[in-house]
């Protein structure tokens, strides 16, 4: 029998990163599930049942993605990480109460990105150690969004912490690859998950019209397919994928939310 193999999936608890949750123990990974609340996390253990472990923590946390990273070791061999964790926002640079909060752009980007390099550089660490298989170590997976490449009106804090995932992605790939790391980053546009459904309403029938072919938003199956070919093609390496349906989103003036 071949050895345990676990993967840490940040945000794991909802959305996409509990769909990417779902693929991997279906094809035989332990999921280890990182995600601030344990309510959420004692749901989502239930609708996967299984091998599926929670672990509580912030991905901005050093000690609580160690921690993770620990109880992902001694559920089998680290080999994947899926870093779903991340927030939207929204507020204009000039707001009807003032200009753009100084704190919530800072915020958005120590959620977004910093958390994300955190737990590529400590988890990057733990695979180094692991012996390789069919050439590699480990890949780390991250997510962007297709802010970093057309961030709406609103959207300045969230397109730069998603553009610095997208640029980030490239340095660590040639970094990591003296370890056999991969490094890859998933830009995907709409997907209905719990954060989608929070958008008000106006700004979803906003972003429905620039939906090109399939019109509908997509599955978080559909999202977690891409991660599952992206873990298994050692060709796939340095680069940022979009899934997207061909959306390209527009310059959303004409909503107003903020
Ligand atoms: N759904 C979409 O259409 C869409 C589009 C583009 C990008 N994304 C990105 O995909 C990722 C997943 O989004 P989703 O739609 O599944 O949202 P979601 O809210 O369902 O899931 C995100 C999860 O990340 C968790 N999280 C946020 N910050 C965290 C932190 N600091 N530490 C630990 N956990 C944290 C949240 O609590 C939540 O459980 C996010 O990074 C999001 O920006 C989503």
């Amino acid at each position: 029998m071949p050895p345990t193999t676990s993967a840490l999936v940040t945000g794991g608890t909802s959305g996409l990163g509990l769909a990417v949750a779902e693929r991997l123990m279906a094809s035989g990974v332990v999921p280890v599930l990182l995600g601030r609340s344990t309510e959420r996390g004692e749901v989502a253990l239930k609708s996967l049942g299984g091998t599926a472990v929670f672990t509580r923590g912030d991905v901005t946390s050093e000690a609580e993605v160690t921690a993770a990273l620990d109880t992902a070791q001694r559920h089998g061999t680290l080999r994947a990480v899926v870093n779903c964790a991340g927030e939207p926002h929204a507020a204009r640079v000039l707001g009807r109460s003032g200009p753009h909060s100084l704190e919530d752009f800072a915020q958005v980007v120590t959620n977004n990105l910093i958390g994300t390099f955190n737990v590529v550089r400590l988890a990057a660490a733990r695979m180094a150690g692991n012996e390789p298989a069919r050439g590699e170590r480990g890949v780390l997976v991250n997510t962007a969004s297709l802010a970093a490449y057309e961030g709406q009106a609103g959207q300045a804090a969230y397109a730069a912490s998603k553009g610095g995932i997208v640029s980030m992605t490239l340095p660590l790939a040639r970094e990591l690859a003296g370890s056999l790391i991969r490094v890859v980053t998933v830009a995907p546009g709409f997907f209905t998950t719990p954060a989608a459904a929070a958008l008000p309403a106006p700004a979803r029938t906003e972003l429905d019209r620039d939906l090109v072919h399939p019109r509908r938003w997509g599955d978080p199956a559909e999202f977690a397919a891409l991660v599952a070919h992206v873990l298994d093609n050692p060709m796939i390496n340095g680069g940022t994928l979009r899934v997207d349906g061909a959306v390209r989103m527009s310059s959303g003036l004409r909503h107003r939310s903020t």
